[in-house]
């Protein structure tokens, strides 16, 4: 997606070889019209997919995730980290490791937003190593609904979370893939044209 492309490499920093902070647009500040437009461009992408929720994960999947809820017109549930004072009863849950933060966390959704009935379309921002994915579609599976795919906002294709999920025969449609992160540059997968860019802040 050109747009998202062009804010990666306007806005993005890249904090390590492994690591892009985009916090001015994704994950800290969020800028409602590129989410907007994120959102167009997954419902296009899963449009006559039957898709009857969205499911992502706090916090940072919440703003695109609506976004394309908003076009599908259908509801958007967002899986908590955290335990909620209200959220206590009938919920299912999943384990997610994280590679970053190493430690297993578990997720939860209470099974009244999600049944057998839903086709769902999970929604998140970064695909790393692909835990929260897998998490988000165990949720899915436990409640018996189906999963249509998985829309990535930004995906480290050098990392395995990607082949992970597409081996398991989930239909992964990212955003914008980044080859590398290595001496300060951001290489993007070629899609529509190549790029590689300088990021110096
Ligand atoms: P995984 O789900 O793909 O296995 O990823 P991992 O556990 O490694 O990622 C843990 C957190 O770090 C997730 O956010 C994920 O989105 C984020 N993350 C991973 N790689 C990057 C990166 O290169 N840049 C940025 N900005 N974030 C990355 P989280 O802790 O759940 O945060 P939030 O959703 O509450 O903002």
């Amino acid at each position: 997606m050109e747009l998202l492309i062009e804010k990666i490499k306007n806005e993005g920093i890249v904090l390590s070889s492994s690591v892009l902070k985009v916090d001015s647009f994704l994950n800290h500040q969020v800028d409602p019209q590129l989410m907007l437009e994120i959102g167009k461009e997954f419902a296009e992408r899963f449009a006559h997919c039957g898709i009857t929720k969205i499911l992502t994960i706090e916090s940072s999947g919440i703003a695109p995730a609506v976004m394309t809820g908003l076009q599908l017109n259908v509801p958007v549930v967002f899986a908590r980290k955290r335990k909620s004072l209200t959220l206590v009863n009938n919920l299912i849950t999943a384990s997610v490791y994280s590679f970053t933060k190493e430690e297993t966390s578990e997720i939860s959704v209470s099974n009244q937003y999600i049944s057998e009935n839903d086709k769902v379309l999970i929604i998140d921002d970064f695909l790393a190593n692909g835990r929260a994915s897998l998490g988000l579609a165990d949720i899915a599976s436990k409640a018996k609904a189906s999963i249509a795919g998985i829309g990535i906002v930004i995906e480290k294709g050098f990392q395995d979370g990607g082949s992970l999920l597409r081996d398991k025969g989930y239909r992964v449609e990212s955003l914008a893939i980044i080859d590398s992160l290595n001496d300060g540059l951001v290489s993007f997968e070629q899609q529509t044209t190549e790029t590689k860019v300088e990021l110096t802040r």
